[in-house]
């Protein structure tokens, strides 16, 4: 979740007046200003300038409710959406934390609980907020690129099992990323190409220290020629690298539900997982012992070819269209149609509910 540095942007759009859309950048008169780039990122979660953390979001609402109050009251917030680039956990401090330990607490404040929220990630029992797959580096601009990308990923030749790019997993204490580690290093001295098929069995892409940003060649040349790609949990149980490996015709392999299944409803849908995932729970890797290689080596060829084909299906949805894309790619849905379809029908499904109450 590293890698979103542009910290807020607010896309309000009101179902009711669809002409009228805006696009703010998130400003408050409770901070002084910013100095440098790094400031205007990191402002709110640092909290170096913010006196309590319940106000990030006030200007916006005092904003709300002075310029256009007709549009906030037909439906008090209940039709309004808007998205935030950071997980959802990093919004929700206690509003009685205060000085705030982390974060925000932007989705405490009731004045937004009725407007629903689009994130990267979302809390484990999210009412509010929907995850929404994080941009990768690929944003095509017209049709023959797609399926030139398309056809690349279809024929790449997938010459290792299973890639792991990102960092940790170094210390000493048991985690996923650790096992991985361990397995990869272990890995290479015990097969061979002649009993596997693959001249490579594990290959890490190591991202630490922030490496892999703006650097995606590094990483998606690799994913191009694996056939398996892991998404340990890190820092968050979500990863960017999850929506790179399916760019890449690279089947994800998850550790934990909420890296995956149970966030991106609207974009992956849940009942597909078995057809273009993996799933191995963490636990029996960190602590009973299953290795990772086995669970992938023990699925049969034919199925690993059907399962890449499946991945291969969900491209269009994951990516996000170069802006003024030409008009044969705007005939696929992307993720950003496919999240506002997505937004546009849950708000729908609010204000039915709330007209029969
Ligand atoms: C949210 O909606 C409820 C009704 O569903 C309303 O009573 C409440 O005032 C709304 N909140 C805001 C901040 O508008
Ligand atoms: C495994 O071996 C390959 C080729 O010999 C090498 O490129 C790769 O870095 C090795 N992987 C690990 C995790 O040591």
């Amino acid at each position: 979740m590293a890698y979103l540095t542009h910290f807020i942007l607010l896309l309000l759009i009101n179902l009711a007046s669809s002409q009228q859309i805006s696009n703010t950048e998130s400003s408050s008169s409770t901070t002084t200003n910013p100095t440098t780039t790094e400031d205007c990122n990191n402002r709110w979660i640092y909290i170096r300038n913010l006196p309590s953390s319940f106000l990030h979001g006030m200007g916006l609402f005092d904003f709300l409710q002075s310029d256009e109050p007709g549009i906030w009251n037909r439906h008090m917030g209940h039709d309004h959406f808007l998205v935030m680039s950071r997980p959802a956990w990093d919004f929700c401090q206690p509003l009685d934390n205060d000085p705030p330990i982390w974060g925000t607490s932007f989705l405490e404040l009731p004045e937004f609980y009725n407007v629903t929220v689009l994130v990267p990630e979302g809390r484990a029992w999210p009412w509010q907020e929907h995850a929404v797959p994080y941009p990768t580096s690929f944003h095509p601009p017209n049709l023959a690129c797609f399926e030139a990308w398309i056809q690349r990923v279809r024929r790449s030749r997938r010459v290792s099992l299973m890639l792991f790019a990102g960092g940790g997993g170094i210390g000493a204490s048991p985690n996923i990323r650790r096992s991985i580690r361990t397995e990869c290093e272990n890995a290479n001295t015990s097969m061979t190409k002649d009993n596997t098929g693959y001249s490579q069995i594990c290959h890490i892409v190591d991202c630490s220290n922030g490496i892999c940003e703006h650097d995606p060649i590094r990483y998606m040349r690799p994913m191009l020629q694996a056939t398996f790609c892991l998404q340990p949990p890190g820092d968050t149980p979500t990863r960017r690298s999850t929506f790179d490996a399916i760019t890449a015709g690279c089947i994800p392999v998850f550790f934990e539900e909420m890296s995956a299944r149970s966030q991106y409803r609207w974009h992956l849908p849940e009942e597909k997982y078995p057809e273009f995932s993996v799933f191995i729970p963490k636990e029996e890797v960190v602590f009973k012992g299953l290795k990772i290689l086995d669970v992938l080596m023990g699925i049969p060829r034919s199925e690993v070819r059907k399962m890449r084909e499946s991945v291969i299906e969900l491209i269009p949805r994951v990516i996000y269209r170069r802006h003024g894309s030409s008009l044969g790619l705007r005939t696929k849905k992307d993720a950003f149609d496919t999240a506002i379809d997505g937004a546009l029908q849950t708000i729908k499904d609010k204000l039915n509910d709330l007209s029969e109450q």
